[in-house]
């Protein structure tokens, strides 16, 4: 089926619809897409990408890497467009790097940079320039390179010419962000950096090493963290792969079939990597009926097709301890759980409140114009569910975060009333043909305008 990439700005509404029927393919993984690019442009020869995210935050990265000396280009192909990177000795950008929206484009550019030991200067969005750097700063003073910030946030300017030490790294959150950036920072440095994560978090980056033939070992540790160990200096080698569909942008089409009754949809081709599939385990807890089928390997990930029916749910305690594996499913899973009966109880959530918005923040407000009660603390949530009858009719803000823009979209396909949202356009950053996929399966969205 051919999609069409829609550009909604401005409010959109979701009304209630009958229910959602098909098989969908998710867009490529944002995580894998950015690293990508960002692998080609380091390696010696040319990259070839299929399934990349053509979503705002990773052209973003593309642009990037351009103007840090690599060549990126996209041809069309009849099975879908095709993106060659030729990799190329990093050089100092004529003019700030704009990540946007982008906070893994941003974090992970500033530890190749570093690496690299090229001079550059960071920017972003409101949303971005509000989130918190010094988080990427930090490990990498401690590696020697010098930067300058507006108090630990965005603008942020690296200098150059400076060759970084190894060093022995304890993540302080398992945020895969903080541990790409030291490695990718470990790529340039002098020594063997070790990187110490207290649960295992997102390891596309790990896997990628290895794929461009970085030699790479990850270890258990005695607590049920991972110890990861990069010598610097290696050269990567091109390489070629197919992206995977993106489990993240895939859970608000599982959700939407959960939530809307009648509904039985497929999801094709979807990253099922353990450290990605906390927001389906939980589901399943919840007495969700979704089932992994034809499940295989795609480009060293495992992968499978999603399906997904309507079902009745009962609130769960989500442990704390699962929050890496679904950190960008809780909007989402906040929705799902004002359609079950009884509470969801969410703890060690506290990062939340530094994503694209504070999602803890923006999830409460969006479920209280909806009719359904929250209570909340500094990292932990609860929704008090209302066994298949959300009220809906209300507005949601959107705060510039596209994942709260599509759950509050898919709440009001089920609920008893319209839920509006007050800006559409954040949701290409990360899943560009959302209102394409969903009203092929039956969902009923007005968009004010598309360009
Ligand atoms: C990402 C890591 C996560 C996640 C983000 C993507 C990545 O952030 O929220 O959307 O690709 O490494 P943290 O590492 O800050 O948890």
């Amino acid at each position: 089926m051919k999609v069409d990439r829609e550009k909604p700005a401005g409010p959109a509404s979701a009304r209630p619809s009958a229910a959602l029927k098909g098989a969908v393919a998710a867009p490529g993984d944002k995580s894998i897409s950015h690293r990508a690019l960002m692998f080609g442009a380091l390696a010696e020869g040319e990259t070839i990408v299929r399934g990349l995210l053509e979503g705002d935050d990773v052209l973003r990265t593309a642009a990037a890497m351009r103007a840090l000396g690599a060549e990126v280009e996209r041809d069309a192909a009849p099975d879908g467009p095709r993106w060659r990177v030729a990799g190329a000795p990093w050089r100092a950008p004529a003019r700030p790097l704009y990540f946007g929206n982008a906070g893994t484009g941003c974090r992970l550019v500033m530890g190749a940079v570093a690496g690299q030991g090229v001079a550059a200067a960071f920017d972003g969005d409101a949303s971005l320039r509000s989130r918190p750097m010094d988080r990427i700063l930090a490990p990498l003073a401690l590696m020697g390179a010098t930067a300058t910030s507006r108090d630990g946030r965005l603008p942020v300017e690296i200098e150059g010419g400076r060759k970084l030490r190894a060093i022995d790294y304890a993540l302080p959150k398992a945020s895969a962000q903080i541990k790409s950036a030291v490695l990718l920072a470990a790529l340039g440095a002098q020594g063997e950096t070790a990187v110490r994560e207290p649960e295992p978090c997102r390891d596309h980056t790990e896997r990628m090493l290895a794929a461009f033939g970085a030699q790479i070992a990850v270890e258990a540790d005695e607590t049920g963290g991972r110890i990861i160990r990069l010598a610097g200096g290696q050269q990567l080698r091109a390489a070629t792969m197919h992206v995977p569909g993106d489990p993240s942008s895939a859970a608000f089409l599982v959700a939407a079939a959960l939530v809307t009754p009648g509904s039985e949809v497929v999801v094709r081709e979807v990253l099922v990597n353990p450290l990605r599939t906390g927001f389906y385990e939980t589901l399943r807890e919840m007495g969700a009926d979704i089932s992994f089928e034809n499940e295989r390997m795609a480009a060293g990930e495992p992968v499978a097709d999603i399906r997904a029916r309507h079902s009745m749910l009962s609130g769960v305690e989500v442990p704390a301890r699962r929050a890496p594996s679904m950190i960008d499913e809780y909007p989402i899973l906040a929705v799902v759980a004002a359609f079950a009966a009884g509470e969801t109880r969410m703890p060690g959530v506290g990062e939340l409140r530094v994503k694209e918005s504070d999602r803890i923040a923006a999830v409460e407000a969006g479920l209280a114009a909806n009719g359904v009660e929250t209570a909340s603390g500094p990292d932990w949530l609860r929704v008090r569910g209302r066994d298949g009858a959300v009220p809906g009719g209300g507005r949601v803000e959107t705060r510039h975060d596209h994942r709260i823009a599509m759950s509050f979209l898919v709440m009001g396909l089920a609920a008893r009333a319209a839920v509006e949202i007050d800006d559409a356009a954040m949701i290409a950053t990360s899943f560009p043909n959302f209102f394409a996929l969903m009203r092929s399966l039956g969902a009923a969205f007005d968009v004010a305008a598309t360009a």
